[in-house]
């Protein structure tokens, strides 16, 4: 079954790819698909979001359209940078200066707990639409560790793999990941509706 991926992130569409290529889908980039449009996130909730990204491909396309909205969530900043986090350090911001901004923020900070959240929308060809949620839990480093990943992979330490998530190999961080849980509990919906 084809599925376009609602977004133009290549990180997150190989990690979608990761794990619903092995379940049998075909998941094709918007870009890939010859949409080309970048979608503006107004919504408050990682939920809201996910539906804003999915709904406006799904306008574009009769297939089967896929989106995520993720983020992290810092305890002791109230849930910061939330659904901010891609914009956190500004538009256009690198990753380093996502990170550098956060540790600047967590300086002298005892309780570094955090976590990342991810919600997952489907949108089906006759316009029925599906959310599914994920999230893991940990705490941020002082200091960026290891090379995979992308985003704030290095000062995010997974409490259930003892290790940051750039630390991580694919296989690890998606067997505990947010977006890992949220696509896996959106198969099971899938498989649901399709009783
Ligand atoms: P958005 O979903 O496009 O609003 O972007 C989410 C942002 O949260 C990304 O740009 C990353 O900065 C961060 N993020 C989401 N998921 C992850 C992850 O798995 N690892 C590291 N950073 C992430």
């Amino acid at each position: 079954m084809k599925i376009i991926a609602a977004t133009n992130n290549a990180n997150k569409v190989r990690e979608i790819c990761e794990i619903f290529t092995p379940l049998g889908f075909d998941v094709v980039p918007q870009a890939s698909a010859g949409i080309e449009i970048e979608v503006e996130e107004t919504g408050d909730t990682f939920k809201k979001n996910a539906l804003i990204k999915a709904r406006a491909v799904a306008m574009l396309t009769d297939d089967y359209v896929i989106a995520d909205d993720s983020g992290l969530c810092v305890e002791v900043l109230g849930g910061r940078p939330g659904v901010m986090s891609a914009r956190y350090a500004g538009e256009g911001a690198t990753d380093k200066e996502k990170i550098n901004k956060l540790l600047g923020e967590l300086d002298g900070v005892e309780d570094r707990s955090a976590k990342f959240c991810c919600c997952i929308a489907m949108i089906f060809p006759d316009g029925r639409e599906l959310t599914a949620e994920g999230e893991v839990k940990g705490r941020i480093l002082k200091e960026p560790r290891g090379e995979n990943g992308f985003g704030y992979d290095p000062v995010f330490f997974s409490d259930e793999l003892s290790k940051t998530f750039a630390e991580a190999t694919n296989e690890e961080k998606n067997s505990v990941s947010h977006r890992g849980r949220a696509l896996a509990a959106m198969y099971e919906r899938m498989k649901n509706e399709n009783k």
